[in-house]
């Protein structure tokens, strides 16, 4: 099957050009002007972007968290995905402490295996690091193609690791070339908040907001890029949410320290004022929670200055029945929410059409560093000959409104219920075949394909 996409305006991390773009299989075999070449099919671009695909490296699909599932399993979440103009989603598989990674690996592919829509891979999270768990980390980058390895300091009892296991994981994972994600934030102080708050009878939604302040994150990101730098292992913070955190890693460039940092759409947009509007604030209880204005603006500051490279989602949605869970005690409340389906509408609509950012900065922090950081590209995260055909055809104008009765993803709440916006994602390519045109997924589940990655891009 071939395919020409005629007169789009082709943007990229670092170009902005109108061209044809011939895809055959499911690469792109060539890109130029009035391009010569007879397609099976061809798509009028003229007056949309064309961006690559998005790749959202912080999702949670099927998971395991908190005594339930996150509600999305990977047809329902890869899915939504592709409807959102997200080509290729990353995941994370969690040892159980006390197995081995392989164990908790071979039980997350018979969750995934044959069930995406789009492409997809995984971070491996290590819970539990010892002698047996060292001798793995070579495996999981040369033979399974999983070459970012998850840490928690917080979720004690069922995630964390202490610094001891940290200094540990990163001398090993260092000498094989892959990287460290870390969900920095100190949470035995967390866990002394949350208990001080519940014995005072403290237990709605804002007090997970008031178990979590500010100096929790700041604390662990400079402790884990002081770890980082003493080990030499490449670092990467996801989900950071706020100044006091954001100034740890403006601190440690200063001794000529890179740590790669990733902010999720809800960070630049929310803030924690949704957590005064009583239960309903469970839709917006995720860890870290959301912050404050000042916060926001620390981050958009931080995407223009390079200091945060990725915008994610960590989409980790639950229903409201699961939500209701912790009705009565907000620590019992599942940490997370859904955004998979609108990181890239809402980023394009709150940093471009407002003009916080540009559109290169745009396809840079949701589609090329992502590639960059976690090994893919140029297979992934930019539109060259010789790239997968991950395309997606987006008209700059279009205005509509998100709501749970249009979303595909599985969950029957919005945290962006209402929201206006402009853009819209109009048709989605995957490997160079269709898979979003006029409102409708043309892909089957099995179709995505899990993407062994390379090593560690550490210059970007
Ligand atoms: O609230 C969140 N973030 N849920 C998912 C797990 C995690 O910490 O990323
Ligand atoms: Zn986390
Ligand atoms: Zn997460």
């Amino acid at each position: 099957m071939s395919l020409l996409i005629k007169n789009g305006r082709i943007i990229t991390a670092d170009a902005d050009y109108v061209a044809d773009i011939f895809i055959d299989g499911e690469t792109i075999k060539a890109i130029g002007e009035d391009l010569p070449m007879k397609a099976d099919k061809e798509i009028d671009a003229i007056g949309k972007f064309v961006f690559p695909g998005g790749i959202d490296p912080h999702v949670h699909l099927d998971m395991p968290f908190m005594g339930t599932f996150s509600s999305d399993n990977y047809e329902t979440g890869t899915r939504a995905a592709l409807f959102g103009g997200t080509t290729m989603v990353i995941d994370f598989v969690l040892q159980k402490q006390g197995n081995s990674l392989q164990a908790a690996l071979d039980e997350w592919r018979s969750r995934s295996d044959n069930n995406c829509v789009s492409d997809y891979s995984f971070h491996m999270a290590v819970t539990d690091f010892n002698e047996n768990t060292k001798k793995e980390i070579k495996g999981m980058v040369e033979k399974e193609g999983i070459t970012s390895f998850k840490t928690f300091m917080a979720y004690k009892g069922a995630l964390m690791i202490d610094d001891r296991q940290m200094v540990g994981l990163m001398e090993e994972v260092k000498q094989h070339g892959g990287l460290i994600n870390v969900h920095a934030t100190n949470g035995d102080m967390i866990d002394y908040l949350i208990g001080k708050h519940r014995s005072e009878g403290n237990l709605s939604p804002l007090y997970h907001y008031l178990s979590q302040p500010e100096v929790t994150e700041a604390e662990a990101s400079e402790r884990f890029s002081d770890m980082a730098y003493y080990t030499g292992c490449p670092g990467y913070i996801v989900h950071l949410t706020c100044e006091g955190a954001l100034n740890a890693v403006r601190n440690a460039t200063r001794r000529n320290q890179k740590v790669f940092v990733e902010t999720c759409i809800q960070y630049l947009i929310l803030d924690a004022s949704l957590y005064e509007k009583n239960f309903d604030g469970a839709k917006w209880v995720m860890s870290p929670p959301l912050r404050q204005k000042k916060d926001q603006e620390t981050l958009w500051a931080g995407i223009n200055q390079g200091l945060v490279q990725v915008v994610a989602t960590d989409h980790c949605p639950f229903k409201w029945e699961q939500k209701l869970m912790g009705k009565d005690d907000f620590s019992k409340i599942p940490n997370g929410h859904p955004a998979i389906e609108n990181r890239m509408e809402l980023l394009y609509s709150e940093g471009v059409h407002t003009g916080k950012f540009t559109l290169n900065k745009y396809v840079e922090v949701t589609c090329t560093n992502p590639a960059k950081i976690f090994g893919m590209f140029p297979r992934k995260g930019t539109i060259a000959p010789g790239s997968d055909a991950d395309i997606v055809i987006f008209d700059p104008t279009e205005k509509h409104t998100l709501s749970a009765k249009t979303h595909h993803m599985n969950v029957d709440y919005s945290g962006y219920e209402g929201w206006e916006i402009t853009g819209k994602v109009k048709t989605v390519l995957l490997r160079g075949k269709v898979a979003i045109e006029e409102g409708k997924c043309l892909l089957e589940k099995g179709y995505g394909k899990f993407i062994k990655r390379s090593k560690v891009d550490s210059k970007i």
